[in-house]
Parts: structure tokens; C-alpha cells; sequence
């Protein structure tokens, strides 16, 4: 996979060297470059910002240094060379805000599968609006937020789903196995891991998982995944299918106050 990322703090982006990322860089896994969006700016003070049309606080993003820049990280991307005969796929361009579409690990795995992602960080209050019309004749644009709070730019929400998408491609993570049994994978939170020793400052690890009893143990994961989820987000649980639940994962529901109707958990009302 290929990853641009355009800024004007490229430093920001540094920690995309280390760990499971860098190291999938170094092994030739993922093509990524970070692009100092100053750079394509014709004037002397490389200016990137000027007032808001209308009136307000802070600066908007200037039009033309992000149409040089996106057009020329399209230009050398793998879709650019359409010559091969096969249609070339569009690359996404991805800009982090607060206005945008909830990133999720669903859609992580979506831009996993995509040749070619472009992130575009914004700054101050945002990017010309021009641009992100203007950029969809050339790429699947997709505003993205990482949650319901505002960063200071973009930047460290490349970090975050650069990672989460990054993780997913292959070779990137030693052990695939890590990649299903995690919170989201399946629509729940995970369950609780411990590790040695068995006893820690009078604190008992769950007995179950000292038990050799390979069902049991899953059970019990399967349980304490429902019961963090009901308690930490129980918004998750409207999306989950409950249709073909054993019997014993419904009594767990049961005991967290949820019955199945229709294949789908339903809060009991308090009495
Ligand atoms: N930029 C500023 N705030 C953001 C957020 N919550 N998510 C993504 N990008 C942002």
C-alpha cells in the first residue's frame, strides 16, 4: 500500500518510524511519504492560510497549495499509470476533521483493501471547501473523524488511523491471530488478559483460566466481552446480531438485564 500524507508540520508525523509501522516501511510492506504541503506554495512567505469569506475567528486553508500538492501525490501514485489496461482505482484522500464520518474498525478495514490513501491535514479553522469538490474528480475524498472532540489539526489523527489501517495489511502484525480476538473486531469490546504471577498484591487471577478447560474458558471470555460491552458501551449491542446465541450467552444477557427479541438484545426496563 502507498500512504501520503500532506501537512505543514511534517515533523508531526515522525513516530510513523518507529515500531510495527517503521518497521513495515523498512520491509518494503507499506510505501509511505509525508509531504510539507509549504512546499507547494509560489510565493515568498510560503503562505499557506488567509481570512475567512464571511467573517470569524481564525484562518482557512488556502485552495491552490492543496490542489498542487494532492495533484502531485496522485500524479506518482500507483493508480497514475492506467497504461496496465485495468481500470486504475481511484486513491482515497482522507481528511481528518471533526466534521467528518466516524472512523471506525470497519472502515479500517475498508481502507485496508485500497491501493492508495492520501491523508490531507488540515489546520486553523479547515481547508477551502473548493478543494474537497475540486478533489473528488480525482479521488474517493473522505472527511473522518476520530470522535466527538477537536484536535488542533490533523495530524494526530493521521497517526491513529494510520496505525489502525496499517496493523491490518499483510506481514504487518507477526501474529494474525492478534487481529481477531480484539476489542471491535466483532463488534464487542475484548475480555480482560492477565498474566503471571497468579496472585499479585492479594489480587486473584480468575480461576476459570488456571482451569485447562479450553470451553469454559471461552465461555467466560465470551461473557466478560458482553458484560464490559453492556457497561462501557452498551451502544455497541443495538448492532449485534443475538440470533443464534447458545443458550448460556443469553442467560449471561439476562443477568446483565438484556432479553433477545427478534434476534436483537433489548434493554429490560427497570422495575
Ligand atoms: N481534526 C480536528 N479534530 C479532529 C477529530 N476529532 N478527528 C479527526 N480530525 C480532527
Amino acid at each position: 500500500m502507498r500512504i501520503d500524507v500532506v501537512s505543514i508540520f511534517p515533523e508531526y508525523l515522525a513516530p510513523l518510524e518507529l515500531s510495527l509501522i517503521g518497521k513495515a516501511r523498512q520491509d518494503g510492506l507499506l510505501d509511505l511519504s509525508v509531504h510539507d504541503l509549504r512546499d507547494f506554495t509560489t510565493d515568498r512567505h510560503r503562505t499557506v492560510d488567509d481570512t475567512p469569506y464571511g467573517g470569524g475567528a481564525g484562518m482557512v486553508m488556502k485552495p491552490e497549495p492543496w490542489a498542487q500538492a494532492l495533484e502531485a501525490v496522485a500524479a506518482t501514485g500507483p493508480g497514475a499509470d492506467a497504461s496496465a489496461g485495468a481500470p486504475a482505482q481511484k486513491p482515497v484522500l482522507i481528511v481528518p476533521s471533526p466534521a467528518g464520518e466516524r472512523f471506525t474498525q470497519a472502515i479500517a478495514h475498508e481502507l485496508a483493501e485500497e491501493d492508495q490513501l492520501v491523508f490531507a491535514c488540515g489546520r486553523y479553522e479547515g481547508i477551502d471547501e473548493r478543494v474537497l469538490e475540486w478533489a473528488a474528480e480525482h479521488f474517493t475524498v473522505r472527511p473522518m473523524s476520530l470522535g466527538d472532540y477537536v484536535l488542533n489539526g490533523g495530524e494526530v489523527a493521521v497517526l491513529a488511523m494510520v496505525e489502525a489501517v496499517g496493523r491490518l495489511l499483510p506481514g504487518v502484525v507477526g501474529n494474525p491471530e492478534s487481529l481477531v480476538e480484539e476489542s471491535h473486531s466483532d463488534g464487542l469490546l475484548e475480555y480482560p488478559v492477565y498474566t503471571k504471577p497468579s496472585t499479585w498484591r492479594d489480587r486473584e487471577v480468575p480461576a476459570v483460566l488456571l482451569s485447562g478447560n479450553h470451553g469454559k474458558i471461552a465461555q467466560w471470555r465470551r461473557h466478560e466481552q458482553y458484560r464490559r460491552t453492556a457497561e462501557r458501551r452498551p451502544d455497541l449491542l443495538e448492532a449485534f446480531d443475538a440470533g443464534a446465541l447458545p443458550r448460556a450467552d443469553r442467560t449471561a444477557f439476562a443477568d446483565l438485564g438484556y432479553d433477545v427479541v427478534d434476534g436483537r438484545l433489548r434493554r429490560r426496563p427497570e422495575a
